[in-house]
């Protein structure tokens, strides 16, 4: 289903990269799959593609069947792991304009990510008078940023339609027993979902997390998931043809030679937001202790006009991987033009595929000329099951990637700190003596 070309990136290898890491690829695998290394609480994620909840997935089904019927609009409160997941998949296999584009299936309103003011307001004003539910994501039931628009969400449920009618209208994806979230849920009669315990929030987007938003935008969740099992099957083999095996060891040997950025380069628009799951996903597991290569994304060709200069030209500390998906979904051809003023007629009747697909290799040349390694991984395209395989792909790598580097790949240390400072400037009890210090520093 993927297929990973390192030609471009050979030059600025050692010829035995793949080799000379058999032995940490082979102990970083079996951490995965026994759970025995760093953060091994965390691996649930390795077997879920064929070891889920099918009485869940059922009920995820229902779910997105009644939402369809009953509102125009889902609201999905979550932050990080519990919202970027469902965004990705849903813009890569719908569209990126997706609330914009006709279609049988309700609009998807994303809240809770941010505590923008502004944003939070038209939220609310292009939901207007229509009808909406709302799921409200959070494994821990208690992050800041979800719980907030939750109050403000849960009111306007509440207004609009009653306190009963408003509680069918909620659908909780939380912890199966801990939390204040599941706690009001239970209280107040929700549906709820499970955030299994041994998956990380930045692992869960084939988990109900995901599954229900992605369900309500009509993607068929079953391919998805066997997509993700065939990648199961495939990346669990040992050995130097495992494209998983080959991939971690390249962008190891790369970050080992110098390099510190990862560009993930995609030529569809659509993409974007999954460079952003995927940015979570690697810049969490991998940047801590000192280390890490740092996740950065583009889309091209627009950023060819923007960000390549810099690519081509600036410090030479990156490398780029290119996602690349054979068949677009439809088809367009440049039309002749009698008068040819700008001299295009020499692309007439060409597909504007075809024409994508020779920037790409353009693009990948100079850019290697510059001093880019380029590793190229194509899909066929962009449909559920290939998504599923991509989206296993990058977890899997990812988790070898962590042990490689000698890091725990499932832990996020780093984001507390933020939190404690935000809690003591905002008067949370218990913080009053940091909020003090902070006071007088600021
Ligand atoms: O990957 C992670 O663990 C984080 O991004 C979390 O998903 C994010 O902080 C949201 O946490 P929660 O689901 O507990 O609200």
């Amino acid at each position: 289903m993927l297929q990973l070309d390192l030609s471009n990136a050979r030059a600025f290898l050692p010829g035995n990269f793949l080799a000379s890491r058999q032995a940490a690829l082979t102990d970083a695998a079996d951490k995965l799959h026994t759970g025995s290394g760093a953060g091994g609480d965390f691996t649930g994620w390795v077997k879920l593609p064929t070891n889920y909840d099918r009485k869940e997935f059922d009920r995820i089904k229902g779910a997105a069947k009644k939402i369809q019927t009953d509102s125009q609009v889902l609201v999905v409160i979550g932050i990080g792991g519990s919202y970027l997941g469902a965004r990705a998949v849903i813009e890569l296999l719908c569209s990126n304009n997706y609330n914009l584009v006709k279609k049988s299936t309700p609009d998807v309103v994303f809240v809770g990510n941010g505590l923008s003011t502004d944003a939070m307001l038209e939220a609310i004003a292009l939901i207007g008078e229509r009808d909406f539910s709302v799921n409200v994501i959070s494994k821990s039931g208690t992050t800041t940023e979800p719980a907030v628009a939750f109050r403000i969400f849960k009111g306007l449920l509440e207004a609009k339609y009653g306190k009963r009618a408003a509680a069918k209208r909620i659908y909780a994806t939380t912890d199966k027993a801990r939390g204040a979230l599941k706690q009001l849920a239970d209280r107040e009669g929700y549906e709820t979902f499970v955030v299994p315990d041994d998956i990380g929030g930045r692992y869960s987007v084939l988990t109900a997390v995901g599954l229900l938003p992605i369900a309500v935008a009509g993607v068929d969740i079953d391919a998805l998931m066997s997509g993700a099992a065939q990648a199961m099957q495939a990346l669990a083999v040992p050995g130097e043809d495992n494209v998983a095996w080959q991939y971690a060891a390249a962008r190891h040997a790369l970050y080992e030679s110098g390099k510190r950025i990862e560009i993930q380069a995609c030529y569809e628009p659509r993409f974007r937001f999954f460079s952003e799951w995927w940015k979570q996903l690697y810049g969490e597991s991998e940047g801590k202790d000192g280390k890490g290569l740092f996740p950065a994304s583009v889309e091209f060709s627009a950023d060819l006009h923007s960000m390549g200069q810099y690519i081509q030209d600036g410090h030479r500390t990156l490398f780029e991987t290119v996602i690349r998906f054979e068949q677009p979904q439809g088809k367009l051809l440049i039309p002749t033009d009698p008068d040819n003023v700008d001299g295009l007629n020499f692309l007439a009747g060409k597909s504007l595929a075809f024409v994508n697909e020779q920037a790409l290799r353009g693009t990948v040349l100079a850019h290697v000329d510059g001093g880019v390694p380029n590793l190229i991984l194509t899909l066929p395209a962009i449909r559920p099951d290939a998504v599923g395989w991509m989206i296993y792909f990058f977890e899997y790598v990812c988790g070898l990637s962590g042990y490689l580097l000698q890091v725990n790949p499932f832990d996020q240390p780093g984001v507390e700190a933020y939190k404690k400072n935000m809690f003591a400037l905002l008067g949370k009890p218990g913080y009053e003596d940091r909020k003090a210090e902070l006071e007088s520093r600021l």
